[in-house]
């Protein structure tokens, strides 16, 4: 879906960080609607799939609910390479073990793989677009957004581009879109209590997709 220099160039943008490997999104290239993770994981890294893990496995048990399939909507991410750091552990025999787990991307990298983000929503220009967790919300609407004041909610607003790609700053959009912010399908594994808000917040998103008249 990318233009070739697109993804080389965002490749060397994201080379500074601590990152690995490169997952494009999934989906059909005209969707109604958009949802937005944060970055790929392992399990995603190694398939080439967004949501593919345990967190894939609870999107799709949100989206059933409402009757989404993975074929009607495109699933990317803010960043598309993982994000890992290096922790070195020592294990009981005295060996050094070094593991690296995922973590949450920074603002840098972010913003090495906003173009990538831009044109996909510039090119698929979808009709809605479902934010997964605080790190794609702000992404698109600015940090004084908090997922726990807009979850569940459409907002109709201008969202943050890159203003050009040798630029580090965001603009908003010419044209506002729909927003609807839930919750990242993984934070249930830490909180059990949001599994019901984020349950409630989808039921929402379905009454909004039965009311929004789809214009592609
Ligand atoms: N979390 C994300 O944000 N994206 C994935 O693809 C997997 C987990």
């Amino acid at each position: 879906m990318f233009p070739k220099e697109l993804v080389e160039l965002a490749q060397k943008r994201i080379a500074p960080y601590q990152t690995e490997g490169f997952v494009t999104g999934k989906g059909p290239m005209n969707p109604k609607i958009m949802f937005i993770g944060e970055a790929p994981g392992r399990n995603e890294i190694e398939k080439g799939e967004p949501f593919i893990g345990r967190a894939g496995d609870q999107l799709n048990a949100f989206m059933e609910q409402i009757g989404l399939t993975r074929d009607d909507v495109y699933i990317t991410s803010v960043v598309r390479s993982r994000p890992y750091k290096v922790v070195e552990k020592t294990d009981k025999d005295g060996n050094l073990i070094i593991k690296t787990p995922n973590r949450a991307p920074t603002k840098k990298e972010m913003v090495a793989h906003a173009p990538l983000l831009d044109y996909q929503i510039q090119h698929m220009n979808p009709s809605i677009i479902v934010t997964l967790g605080g790190i794609a919300l702000k992404r698109l609407l600015g940090n004084e957004y908090k997922i726990t004041e807009t979850h569940g909610q459409l907002l109709e607003k201008p969202i943050y581009q890159l203003r050009n790609f040798n630029d580090h700053h965001y603009s908003p959009s010419k044209h506002s879109h729909l927003i609807f912010p839930t919750f990242h399908p993984a934070s249930v594994f830490y909180r059990q209590v949001l599994k019901e808000t984020i349950y409630e917040d989808f039921h929402r998103l379905g009454e909004v997709l039965d009311k929004i008249k789809f214009t592609n």
